[in-house]
């Protein structure tokens, strides 16, 4: 497995652009099986949970053409084959999204159910109840989630807890159903309201998005076009972070700073000089050390848990003492560990991690347990006195497109070390004194 091998100390300062965003480009390119005609999605990520998607929908029997820049083309109707395969769907649990649309355009699926997960439980119950009532038969057998419907029909739906990815499924379902649907309790997350306006794009009718109340008018059918998957917010948010945490001046150009609302307020708590255009975001640390912020996680428009590790690892080298509290998942703490092992002052009780921090980290070989638990390890390593060897970047990789290379750009000492010379060989006694 590949690792990343990072050498702390240097402050990051420079201009990168950021990608389009993973948690709405996995949507986007599963509401593709909505349309009668071809979809052009373009400013797509290039990661490995992308790739995912691509062979997912690639086995379905789906056509699908890449140009050089990554633009998707994909045509739904050459389907075939209507399962997600658990091969698949233990890589990405996000291959639940094809459930509502394979049900609403074919009438049936068959999609692996997801299983555990390092950060939590993270059942899909809402999925299910939701498409039941708007009429599909639904079974769970030999782990699959099995799905039949004529036509699905509209229906006043309610989440007891706020779900992204059940809020899409549904509003993908719902945009081929007979008559109209109600999502009370709806997620408001940017990447939702972006699949709304990507099926829109196509003909269909959604409503209310970014409001905590979707309606959505179910139409006959949705035509093929084109639609560019907005900024990926976390991507802009731990960049921001990293140089925080490093004391630098980063610019990070092609991004959204609406979108990140209460991850800057806490940057700006925490001391940095922000400064946001149409496009673009620049955050300056001028040399000093961040002070601690506490954080609260909860549905946007509130804190997002996918930016709550990275300020841990901020936390644990600013000046003062702050609580994390994490309300999404019941598990999302894996990286404290490793930040302790790095010399982090963290104790943990339950949802909330309270960090002391200390004038310095000291690099450790460490582990990378999910996607934003990586990220914070790479940022306590940007920090950290000596060379931090992370593990496990197949999760970074998931989520993050080029990060060593991005970083890199921003003047940060890091490089990828593949997987065929740390097979053969320590890595430590490889690359470290
Ligand atoms: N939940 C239920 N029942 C359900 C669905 C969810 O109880 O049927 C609970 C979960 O257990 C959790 C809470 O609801 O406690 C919120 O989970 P949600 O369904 O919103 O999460 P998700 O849709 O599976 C998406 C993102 C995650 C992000 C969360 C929260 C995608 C592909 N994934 O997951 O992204 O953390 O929303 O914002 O959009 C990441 O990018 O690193 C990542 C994990």
């Amino acid at each position: 497995m590949d690792k990343l091998l990072i050498t702390g100390g240097t402050a990051l300062n420079g201009e990168i652009r950021i990608s389009g965003a993973k948690n709405a480009a996995l949507p986007i390119l599963a509401s593709t099986l909505l349309a009668d005609g071809p979809v052009t999605v373009c400013n797509v990520p290039h990661l490995h949970d992308i790739t995912t998607t691509m062979e997912l929908l690639g086995n379905m029997g789906v056509h699908l053409v890449v140009d050089e820049k990554l633009n998707i083309e994909v045509n739904g109707p050459t389907i075939r084959d209507f399962v997600a395969p658990y091969e698949l769907v233990k890589t990405m649990r996000a291959s639940i999204l094809v459930l509502g649309p394979l049900l609403a355009r074919y009438g049936r699926a068959e999609v692996s159910l997801p299983g555990g997960c390092a950060i939590g439980s993270r059942p899909v119950n809402l999925h299910i109840e939701g498409l039941q009532a708007m009429g599909a038969d639904i079974r769970v057998e030999n782990g699959f989630i099995k799905a039949r419907a004529s036509r699905l029909k509209g229906a006043r739906i309610r989440h007891e807890v706020v779900t992204v990815t059940g809020t899409e499924n549904l509003m993908m379902a719902a945009a081929l159903a007979d008559g109209t649907t109600v999502i009370e309790n709806a997620a408001r997350e940017p990447e939702v309201v972006d699949l709304a306006d990507c099926i829109n794009a196509l003909g269909g009718k959604v409503y209310g998005a970014g409001t905590e109340t979707l309606t959505i008018e179910g139409v006959e059918s949705l035509s093929g076009g084109r639609y560019c998957v907005l900024p990926d917010r976390i991507e802009t948010g731990t960049y921001l972070v990293a140089a925080a945490i490093t004391g630098g001046r980063v610019k990070l150009k092609d991004t959204n700073p609406v979108l990140l609302g209460v991850v800057l307020d806490k940057l700006i708590e925490c001391g940095a000089k922000v400064e946001t255009g149409p496009d673009w975001v620049s955050l300056d640390m001028q040399g000093r050390r961040p002070k601690a912020v506490d954080i609260y996680t909860a549905p946007f428009p509130d804190f997002p848990t996918d930016m709550q590790a990275q300020f841990v690892a901020l936390n644990c080298i600013a000046e003062g003492r702050a609580e994390i509290t994490e309300t999404v998942f019941e598990n999302r703490f894996m990286h404290v560990q490793e930040l302790q092992r790095m010399g982090a002052n963290i104790e943990l009780h339950g949802r909330v991690a309270t960090t002391t921090g200390v004038e310095r980290l000291t690099a450790a070989p460490v582990m990378a347990t999910d996607l934003r638990a990586s990220a914070s390890l790479v940022l306590a390593g940007l920090v950290a006195e000596g060379e931090t060897v992370v593990d496990r970047i197949y999760h970074i990789d998931r989520g993050y497109e080029g990060i060593e290379e991005k970083l890199g750009q921003l003047g940060a000492s890091i490089r990828r070390i593949p997987a065929s010379h740390t097979d053969s060989a320590s890595i430590l006694s490889d690359v470290l004194p």
